[in-house]
């Protein structure tokens, strides 16, 4: 079944993408708001393991739909591409900076900069254009594969499956920087000891 917003219709892949950018800003918010150097670490890899998620699963069910049916859509698309391999490359950076060093926070005002601006065109130019040009049962229809593929497709990287197959071709190196960090979120959520 699907989730309803506050308008009480069924949510779209707008609505899903739009909560998950608040929710990235948000968690730069945090980590901005804590000096505690574990604290910042923690929150920095739940970031990178959210952007991942997300920009593996746009670049599966939506931005293939922007190519299609919106006008001047590949040229969107490979903008929009381009942005996605800035950011893995901001956050292969961020995981390895040590959350005490001055670098660290300046990864984590770089990559603001570079989420916030990609987040905005999305909501102003790409995800007005999908409403226009997509029936809405269409897109809660992609609402739903977006959350599946959130949910299913870091974590099972199977080189047999063909979600996999696709994650590789269209995110490439970091996806196996996203499989660790989920892993070890997944770990420390299942450990009875606490992890
Ligand atoms: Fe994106
Ligand atoms: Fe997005």
């Amino acid at each position: 079944m699907s989730d309803t917003n506050s308008a009480g219709t069924n949510v779209d892949v707008v609505d899903i993408l739009t909560s998950d950018h608040q929710d990235m800003i948000e968690l730069i918010g945090r980590i901005k708001g804590t000096p505690d150097g574990t604290e910042r670490r923690d929150l920095a890899d739940a970031l990178i393991a959210e952007v991942m998620r997300h920009a593996v699963a746009e670049e599966m069910f939506v931005y293939p739909a922007i190519e299609d049916h919106v006008p001047n859509g590949k040229e969107e698309v490979e903008h929009d591409k381009k942005e996605h391999d800035e950011i893995v490359k901001l956050m292969k950076r961020l995981e390895k900076a040590e959350a005490g060093e001055q670098e660290f926070m300046e990864l984590v005002h770089e990559l603001e900069g570079q989420l916030t601006h990609h987040a905005g065109d999305e909501e102003s130019e790409q995800f007005p254009k999908l409403r226009l040009h997509i029936p809405r049962e269409k897109l809660v229809e992609m609402g739903e594969k977006v959350e599946n593929a959130k949910k299913l497709a870091p974590t099972r990287p199977h080189p047999s499956a063909p979600h996999s197959e696709l994650f590789h071709k269209t995110v490439g190196p970091g996806v196996g920087m996203v499989d660790r960090i989920l892993d070890k979120l997944t770990h420390r959520h299942t450990d009875p000891k606490g992890g």
